[in-house]
């Protein structure tokens, strides 16, 4: 596992500390870290956004460990994290939270359930929000409020005003360009400090093969690394769709390879995604020249 402290700077190290929160409230939602950077500047900035109350936008393709970022961030701040996933279906209602009937001494009352956001604001965590730019356009000026500096909004259910309180931070994910997606629009994405993250390779990767997989033969490690390499050369040549190259599907196929043929193992865990045939035969190529 990486030791982020021995590798942070140390008057990065000193404003992170100072951002820390020592409450043991909600300790449960203090996620693991674990993210891998291609490079320490991305885990800097990042920090630094977040330490100075910015949100933070994490932009890059699926697989890339956008949400272990987050997860990441929440661990070294030692900050809970209440977090959304953004869909077509996401409304006020899964963001802000819902009325419903409770009992108090026998009587019928009228109860507000939180949401993400109001949880988030009322008790000063960070918010994550995923793939924010798959929710509908109409639902997220919700947010807007949210995310500007005064960090207010009116819960549209209750009426009230809440008021974040301090240690209440946005991170955010997009993968843009993504099918289903819409372009994030300005006036959101301007709210946002942006950090683009891309699929980590060569050694890094090949760390985080060993530590996170069930794979320990060095050579075969080292061709999935060189896999990867090819995967992401042919997504920069056009040939491929970004997707091809994700981390995650790469990581199945080294677990799937300890038990069953490698080539099976890339089938089923990054061929099989993809949807068209001249994309499938390249990679079935490619995966050939390295196990043949
Ligand atoms: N740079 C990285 N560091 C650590 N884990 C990574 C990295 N890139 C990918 N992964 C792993 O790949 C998987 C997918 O990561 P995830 O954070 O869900 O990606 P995303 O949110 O960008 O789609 C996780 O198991 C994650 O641990
Ligand atoms: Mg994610």
């Amino acid at each position: 596992m990486i030791r982020y402290e021995e590798q942070l700077p140390s008057e990065v190290l000193n404003i992170l500390q100072s951002a820390r929160n020592n409450s043991t409230k909600l300790t449960e939602l203090i996620r693991q870290g674990g993210y891998v950077p291609p490079s320490m500047d991305l885990m800097i900035d990042a920090i630094t956004t977040l330490a100075m109350g910015k949100n933070l936008l994490l932009k890059g393709p699926t697989g890339a460990g956008k949400t272990k970022f987050a997860e990441t961030l929440s661990y070294l701040f030692q900050q809970p994290m209440y977090s959304i996933n953004c869909s077509v279906d996401l409304d006020a209602e899964s963001l802000m939270g819902f009325k419903t009937l409770a009992y108090q001494d026998e009587k019928q009352v009228i109860e507000f359930v939180p949401g993400p956001v109001t949880n988030a604001m009322t008790n000063g965590t960070f918010l994550y929000i995923d793939e924010i730019n798959m929710a509908k356009p109409e639902t997220l000026p919700l947010i807007n409020g949210v995310l500007d500096y005064r960090r207010t909004v009116t819960n549209p259910f209750t009426n009230e005003m809440i008021t974040a309180k301090e240690g209440f931070n946005v991170i955010a994910a997009i993968n843009e360009g993504y099918i289903g997606t819409v372009p994030l629009n300005e006036a959101l994405k301007n709210r946002f400090i942006i950090i683009d993250v891309p699929y980590i390779e060569g050694d890094q990767l090949k760390e985080l093969i060993k530590t996170n997989t069930k794979l320990t033969d060095h050579r075969t490690i080292d061709l999935f690394v060189q896999l990867s390499a090819d995967l992401i050369a042919a997504v920069n040549q056009g040939k491929l769709a970004e997707e091809a190259a994700s981390i995650r599907a790469l990581l199945d196929a080294c677990d799937l390879s300890t038990v069953i043929p490698v080539k099976r193992a890339i089938l089923r865990a990054i061929v099989d995604k993809l949807s068209e045939e001249r994309e499938r035969e390249l990679v079935m190529n490619i995966a050939e020249t390295l196990f043949p």
